[in-house]
């Protein structure tokens, strides 16, 4: 969501929550919808406030895992709480000082294209194909993470088909399918009355996921469908 040219508004709401600083949330808009809120207490979230398609890909884990996009470190925590070995990345510098301050053992600061280790796990949570930014950056993200796979790896990904934010109320959509695919939205986001750069940030549908994941020789399956449109996949 963030990169290091940016403000980093997301990890200074993060800091100020982990240090007892917290009185407004994230604002988030996009090319397609208004004003909404991102409580930050959401992103400190513990396993019973996950969604169900995050506690089933925690419950998928196997073997040293990568957290791509750690944010504040709920996920790692959780892991590392049950035993397993997690390096935990992320491209916000207040993402990974609170995770280290939460307790997360193994947290750097790291744009996932410049990963080298391999691991039997690789988890990208909350609308994890969001980083990948556009469509046509896909399969440069998707071949880069199949070169993190330890043999019988998988990776963990979940997001959602948008489809429905394009449907008016006769249940037509409005979308322009001669433009660029409808999941490439761009990302606004504020905090405490400041603008961070804008965005790119991509939704893809399980589909063109899992056409995706063809085109660079990984097997997509879908494990689980969440309750609005958003699913878990794993990709081998
Ligand atoms: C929507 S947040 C999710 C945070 C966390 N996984 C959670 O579920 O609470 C996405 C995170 O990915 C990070 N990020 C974006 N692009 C990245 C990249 N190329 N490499 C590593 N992290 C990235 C952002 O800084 C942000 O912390």
């Amino acid at each position: 969501m963030i990169t290091n040219r940016m403000k980093d508004l997301f990890g200074k709401a993060l800091l100020d929550y982990q240090n007892g600083k917290y009185t407004q949330d994230i604002i988030t808009s996009t090319s397609i919808s208004d004003d909404d809120i991102l409580p930050v207490p959401y992103l400190f979230r513990g396993y019973k406030d996950m969604p169900i398609i995050e506690q089933k890909a925690l419950k998928l884990c196997k073997g040293n895992i990568l957290d791509v996009g750690c944010g504040a470190g709920s996920h790692s925590l959780y892991l590392q709480e049950k035993g397993f070995s997690v390096k935990s990345i992320d491209v916000s510098p207040g993402a990974i000082t609170v995770s280290k301050q939460r307790g997360v053992l193994n947290a750097t600061l790291k744009d996932v294209l410049n990963e080298t280790e391999t691991f039997d796990t690789i988890l990208l949570l909350m609308n994890g194909t969001g980083i990948f930014k556009e469509l046509n950056q896909v399969s440069k993200y998707l071949s880069h993470l199949k070169s993190l796979l330890k043999p019988k790896g998988q990776i963990l990904i979940d997001s959602s088909d948008i489809k429905y934010m394009y449907e008016d109320e006769d249940g037509g959509y409005w979308m322009n399918m001669n433009s660029s695919y409808y999941g490439e939205l761009d990302y606004f986001l504020s905090y405490k009355g400041k603008n961070e750069n804008p965005m790119k940030w991509l939704y893809l549908d399980f589909d063109t996921l899992k056409f995706a994941c063809d085109a660079v020789g990984l097997n997509c399956e879908s494990v689980l469908d969440g309750e609005h449109f958003d699913y878990l996949a794993r990709l081998r």
